[in-house]
């Protein structure tokens, strides 16, 4: 096939650490099968390079990811040799907030029955997107410690909310309803007892909520507490959830496992109009580092998502059924009750896109 180079689009890759590695190498085997026009330069920000120069971030870094980069293709970051995490903090963390990624969109897709722990429940139960604010939050790392290694310690840990921060990432949430078809947005929040920083979500949430654009959207609201419980007993009834950046990475996890686990949950780092990043949810797994048994079905799926986000959908689309056909066929690593390898399980979906 020819295509002309401007239509290429530039991907930036850091696979990262542990896991990251394999997951990432085996499905940009995926993303070059599909056929998608793309130019891939590979970044080895990592516990690696950090341990070996002391570099997290090199100097503009992220400034040249931004001019240079159509979207930035993430592993994982964390490892046990740097115990602070303090490079996975500058780069996976200094991405989101240094290049104003405010949106952290993590959809929660059941593709077979058996991947689910819950009894009786099938695909149709469990498809919903949960919206995580990506910038602000407990997140800001604003705070300290007063007389630290004494019995009088005091520990201090700032939750930011602006005004504009949680006004955009609502918009987003109903922006993206609107154009997925979707008829519900969520709000979860703690607002019982963070009446300040949570007060200020109930009132955004309603302001929005009301506007014109926003009719034919339902919006209701849950302390995330119930939703947990509500997401295990009846998470049919979801469809956008929008929420805080500490809630959003504690409820998808919990939503990762009624889709077959961490590794097959994908993520979406965006600012709109802005180069983005994705990433799959799960972490670097360091004790399944090297083994070639990580799943890298959620790496995939990013990998899709990435497609669709840069206009090339019917890439996408032919990646999210060829790894739907994998599942199905049981062609996965064995957390998703296959019994093949990190590379072989990626190979399989590269080999169904008829296109090696
Ligand atoms: P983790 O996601 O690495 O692992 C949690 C559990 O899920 C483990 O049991 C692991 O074996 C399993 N798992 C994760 N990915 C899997 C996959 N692809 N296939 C099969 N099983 C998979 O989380 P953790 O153990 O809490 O953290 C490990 C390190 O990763 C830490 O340093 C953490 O800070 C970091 N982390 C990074 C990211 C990221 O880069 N986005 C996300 C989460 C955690
Ligand atoms: C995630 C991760 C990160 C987060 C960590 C590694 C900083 O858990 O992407 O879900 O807390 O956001
Ligand atoms: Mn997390």
């Amino acid at each position: 096939m020819l295509f002309g180079v401007s239509s290429q689009k530039k991907i930036a890759i850091v696979a990262g650490d542990g896991i990251g590695k394999e997951v990432i190498a085996a499905a940009v085997n995926v993303l070059k099968a599909s056929g998608a026009a793309l130019a891939f330069t590979e970044f080895d920000w990592s516990a690696d390079r950090y341990l070996k120069d002391g570099t997290g971030v090199p100097p503009d870094g992220f400034e040249l990811l931004a001019r240079d980069f159509d979207a930035i293709f993430v592993g994982a970051l964390g490892d046990p040799r740097v115990p602070s995490n303090i490079h996975a903090k500058e780069i996976l963390l200094g991405m989101r907030f240094k290049m104003d990624l405010y949106a952290n969109v993590r959809p929660v897709k059941l593709l077979d029955e058996s991947l689910c722990p819950l009894k009786n429940v099938t695909p149709k139960d469990v498809n919903f997107t949960v919206i995580r604010e990506n910038t602000e939050g407990l997140y800001c790392d604003i705070g300290g410690v007063f007389k630290p290694g004494t019995p009088d310690e005091i520990a201090v840990q700032e939750d930011v909310n602006t005004r504009k921060g949680v006004e955009r990432i609502i918009r987003f949430a109903f922006d993206y309803a609107r154009q997925h078809g979707r008829k519900k947005v969520l709000m979860a929040d703690k607002s019982n007892v963070m009446t300040y920083a949570h007060g200020l979500w109930q009132r955004v949430f309603k302001e929005v909520a009301a506007e014109k654009q926003n009719a034919g959207i339902q919006a209701s609201h849950m302390y995330v507490d119930a939703l947990c419980l509500q997401m295990v007993r009846e998470p049919r009834q979801f469809e956008v959830i929008v929420t805080n950046n500490m809630f959003g990475d504690i409820i998808t996890d919990l939503a990762a496992a009624l889709q077959g686990g961490l590794g097959m949950a994908a993520s979406a780092n965006i600012h709109p109009g802005k180069t983005s990043m994705f990433e799959p949810v799960h972490g670097s797994a360091p004790p399944l580092a090297g083994k070639n048994v990580a799943n890298p079905m959620g790496a995939i799926l990013t990998g899709a998502m990435m497609l669709d986000h840069l206009g090339l959908k019917g890439e996408a689309e032919r990646i999210e059924s060829a790894v739907l056909e994998a599942v199905r066929q049981r062609k996965t690593t064995s957390d998703v009750g296959g019994s093949l390898g990190t590379k072989e399980s990626a190979e399989w979906v590269a080999g169904r896109l008829g296109r090696k």
